[in-house]
C-alpha cells in the first residue's frame, strides 16, 4: 500500500481492489545476454576461510578499474515482531576475521531500530562488471566506542560534525532545520580540535555465519 502511495496517487485511485484481472503491466525488461564473465572453481575458494576468498575478491575488485565503489553495499534488517524487511546503501569500511564493518546513526536510523528487536542482518554485494556478487549473513554488534573514535577522528571534519548534526531516518520540516542544527554542531564544536564521536554514531560490524560467493 506504500509503494503505491509512492508510484502515483493517480493509479491508486483507477484500480479496482475486488477485481481479480491482473493489472497492466508497466515495465517489461528484455532479456539480456547471458552471465559468461567468468567461472567459479573450488580451486579458487576457501571454504575453510570464506573471509580470505572475501579479501580476495574485493582485491580485485579495487584493482581491476571495473568496480567504482566495491564496498559499496546493500545492508538488510528485519524489525521483528513485525518481520518488516528493509535494506539501504551503506559503505563497507573494514574486514577482520571477526567480519565486516559499517558505521551509521543508531538513534533515530531505522536500520538501528530494526537491530535493536532483532541483531541479524545481511550485506549484499553486487559487482556488475565481473559479474560477482558476495552474500552476506550474520549478527550485528557494535564497535567500542575507542574503535569507533579511530575511524571517526580519521574522517573530515565536516563528516565528523555532521555525524553530530543528522537526525538519520528522522522526519526534519525542511531544509533550513538541518542547516540550523549543522550551525549549531559547528557552533559547539568551534574550540574543539578533536571532535570526540557522537554517543549514538559509531560502527557495526557484521559477524558473519555464512558467506556466499557467486559467479556469472
Ligand atoms: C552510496 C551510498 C553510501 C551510503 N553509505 C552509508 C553509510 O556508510 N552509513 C549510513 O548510515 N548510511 C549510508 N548511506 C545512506 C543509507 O543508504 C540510508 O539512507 C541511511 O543509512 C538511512 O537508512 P535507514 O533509515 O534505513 O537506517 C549511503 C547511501 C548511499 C547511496
Amino acid at each position: 500500500m506504500t509503494l503505491q502511495r509512492y508510484v502515483s496517487p493517480a493509479l491508486m485511485g483507477s484500480r479496482d481492489l475486488s477485481s481479480s484481472a491482473a493489472p497492466p503491466t508497466l515495465i517489461t525488461v528484455p532479456d539480456r545476454t547471458q552471465y559468461t564473465k567468468g567461472s567459479l572453481n573450488l580451486d579458487q575458494l576457501d571454504p575453510s576461510d570464506p573471509i580470505k576468498t572475501f579479501t580476495q575478491w574485493f582485491d580485485y575488485a579495487r584493482t581491476s578499474g571495473l568496480v567504482s565503489s566495491p564496498e559499496a553495499v546493500t545492508l538488510s534488517t528485519a524489525h521483528l515482531p513485525s518481520g518488516r524487511v528493509s535494506s539501504r546503501t551503506v559503505l563497507m569500511k573494514k574486514v577482520d576475521s571477526r567480519g565486516f564493518v559499517i558505521y551509521s546513526n543508531f538513534q533515530t536510523s531505522k536500520k538501528s531500530r530494526d537491530l535493536a528487536t532483532n541483531p541479524r542482518a545481511a550485506l549484499n554485494f553486487w559487482w556488475e562488471h565481473l559479474e560477482r556478487q558476495v552474500r552476506v549473513e550474520g549478527t550485528t554488534e557494535r564497535l567500542t566506542v575507542e574503535e569507533s573514535q579511530e575511524y571517526a577522528s580519521v574522517r573530515p571534519r565536516d563528516s565528523q560534525l555532521g555525524a553530530w548534526a543528522s537526525p538519520q531516518s528522522s522526519v526534519i520540516n525542511d531544509r533550513e532545520e538541518l542547516d540550523e542544527l549543522v550551525r549549531a554542531v559547528h557552533e559547539k564544536f568551534s574550540q574543539t580540535t578533536n571532535i570526540p564521536v557522537p554517543p549514538f554514531w559509531g560502527g557495526l560490524r557484521i559477524v558473519p555465519d555464512s558467506i556466499e560467493f557467486w559467479q556469472g
